[in-house]
């Protein structure tokens, strides 16, 4: 799965950016990355609660919205009572992540974990029992057209196995400096769902990005 990132969108355009990547075919995102970033869990401000529900009216591709904000434990059920697809919250700065996976999953989304570059994966294996995502960062979450940090994949080859293992269920997502030269090993490690910002919306043409970058995950996959 592809999902572009609109945070390197045109923020003034932002219905018809999700458009060009909401044709058919193989031009078609799977879902839609939505950053929303408050300045204070991350250096950066970028949108929230009412943009996104802006958007929800205006594309049908699901929203995976991946909340940067301090306190998600009181936020981040707005973006799913909304009608977010996927509401991901960061594990470094929820107080009661259990909890919080169980009210965004009665609120009716699913309910996705983040872990930074440097937060190991072991610590949260029981935590990660309760969500549907794994959000594996692959760049210092903040801002787009970062390098990619190949370091992460061992996470990522860790929770592949733990779900083919049967011992999680859920889906493996990256998310950062994701782009024609990387995509490759992170599908090889097991990545389900690849974020893309730069690659996408700096491409001439966002659609054609998406199904180019889908061709290399499926090819190097090999699943
Ligand atoms: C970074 C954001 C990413 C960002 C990725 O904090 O979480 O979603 O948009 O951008 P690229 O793909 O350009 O690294
Ligand atoms: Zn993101």
């Amino acid at each position: 799965m592809i999902a572009p990132s609109i945070l390197s969108a045109d923020f003034a355009r932002l219905g018809a950016e999700i458009e060009a990547v909401a044709g058919d075919g193989e031009n078609r995102a799977d879902w839609v990355h939505v950053d929303v970033m408050d300045a204070h869990f991350v250096p950066n401000l970028t949108l929230g609660l009412p943009v996104v529900q802006s958007l929800l009216k205006h594309t049908d591709l699901p929203l995976d919205c991946h909340l940067m904000i301090e306190d998600p434990d009181r936020w981040a059920i707005g973006y799913a009572e909304a009608g977010a697809h996927n509401v991901t919250v960061h594990v470094e700065a929820a107080h009661d992540p259990v909890k919080l996976a169980k009210d965004l999953r009665a609120a009716g989304s699913k309910a996705g974990l983040s872990i930074k570059p440097g937060t190991p994966l072991e610590d949260h294996l029981d935590t990660l029992k309760h969500y549907d995502t794994l959000l594996v960062m692959s760049v210092e979450p903040g801002f787009g057209g970062q390098s990619f940090i190949a370091d992460v994949l061992e996470k990522v080859r860790t929770a592949r196995r733990l779900v083919d293992t049967g011992h999680l269920k859920l889906l493996v997502e990256i998310d950062g400096g994701i782009n024609a030269d990387t995509i490759e090993q992170a599908a090889e490690a097991g990545v389900d769902c690849f974020v893309a910002g730069s690659a996408v919306y700096g491409a001439e043409d966002p659609g054609k990005a998406v199904a180019a970058l889908r061709r290399q995950a499926v090819q190097a996959s090999g699943r």
